[in-house]
């Protein structure tokens, strides 16, 4: 059997022959629905999350660039919406493939690839950040995995500088009960307390108010990052992996902030989400004419 992939209506949908699932939107090349071989959902998504393309997705993982957050006003990106223009843009499927190289079994997997390019944007957002870019977002898809990583090239004759982040709302049973190990020892901003800066004392973080932080952990002498594990009632749930994301914003916005969104439902649906967002966000990224950069990240799921 070979994995079976389907886009209708703006929407790819992938099934591998083990049962494992995923679906993306072209708006935004939005990951909607990670489903694991059990039929477990491993994403949430808001029951009220737009899926007209009127306004980025609620859920699910949301691709942020070339800004994160509200965009500094003097800077290059400075007119652009907050997170930037990456998540509500319409992209286009450039395929599928399945590689036994990088040690998968064929049949086992499948990557999906979508490119974006500065020819595709809206003219009012071109006009906002007119510099010549090409995105290719790859979605691979594996047993018990969703591996996403995304290739930026300047294509232009000047440098720019960004950001990006995958901004991934993991579906948790109940937040009070979720935590997160490897972080113990690393600097984050803290942006519900003035955006200061602390280091994080705990081994085990866990959550039991609104929570909004840029973490940026040490890497180790070999340069690799310590993966990240997300626990619920102790057991390991997710285990997070980077490569060339230095940066971690975890978020939940407990009952006030989720009360005043309007896309967001249930609202009690914050005790359900966990967003762990693995990017490049604390500096700007400067890239060179002709130059490409990337960032890989893993989701494994233990469920
Ligand atoms: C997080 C930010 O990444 O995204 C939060 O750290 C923000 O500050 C959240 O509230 C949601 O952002 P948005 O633009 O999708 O409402």
């Amino acid at each position: 059997a070979q994995p079976v992939v389907d886009l209708s209506d703006n929407v790819l949908t992938a099934r591998l022959p083990s049962g494992d699932a995923v679906t993306v939107y072209l708006y935004g090349a939005t990951v909607t629905s990670w489903k694991t071989a059990n039929g477990e959902e491993q994403l949430f998504v808001s029951q009220a999350a737009a899926l007209d393309g009127s306004k980025p997705i609620r859920g699910g993982i949301p691709l942020v660039f070339p800004v994160f957050g509200p965009p500094p006003k003097s800077h290059a990106t400075g007119q652009l919406a907050q997170h930037g223009f990456a998540r509500n843009s319409y992209w286009e499927f450039l395929g599928k493939s399945s590689s036994e190289s990088q040690g998968r079994k064929a049949d086992n997997s499948v990557k999906l690839d979508f490119g974006l390019s500065s020819s595709m944007l809206d003219e009012a957002v071109r006009r906002k950040w007119p510099y010549e870019f090409g995105l290719v977002y790859s979605v691979t898809l594996e047993k018990n995995s969703l591996e996403c990583q995304l290739h930026v090239q300047n294509k232009g004759d000047q440098p720019f500088d960004f950001q990006a982040l995958f901004h991934t709302y993991l579906a948790v049973k109940d937040i009070s009960k979720t935590a997160v190990k490897g972080l113990q020892s690393s600097p984050y901003v803290d942006k519900v307390r003035s955006a200061q800066t602390f280091t994080e004392s705990s081994p085990s973080l866990t959550f039991s108010s609104e929570t909004d932080r840029v973490y940026t952990p040490p890497s180790l002498k070999d340069n690799t990052l310590v993966p990240l594990v997300v626990t619920e009632d102790g057991a390991e749930r997710f285990v997070v992996t980077r490569d060339g994301l230095p940066d971690v914003t975890v978020w939940n916005g407990w009952v006030d902030k989720i009360k005043a969104m309007g896309d967001f439902e249930p609202k009690d649906g914050w005790k359900r989400y966990l967003c762990i967002e693995p990017g490049t966000v604390s500096s700007w990224t400067r890239l060179e004419a002709g130059d490409a950069w990337e960032g890989t990240c893993a989701f494994e799921s233990k469920l």
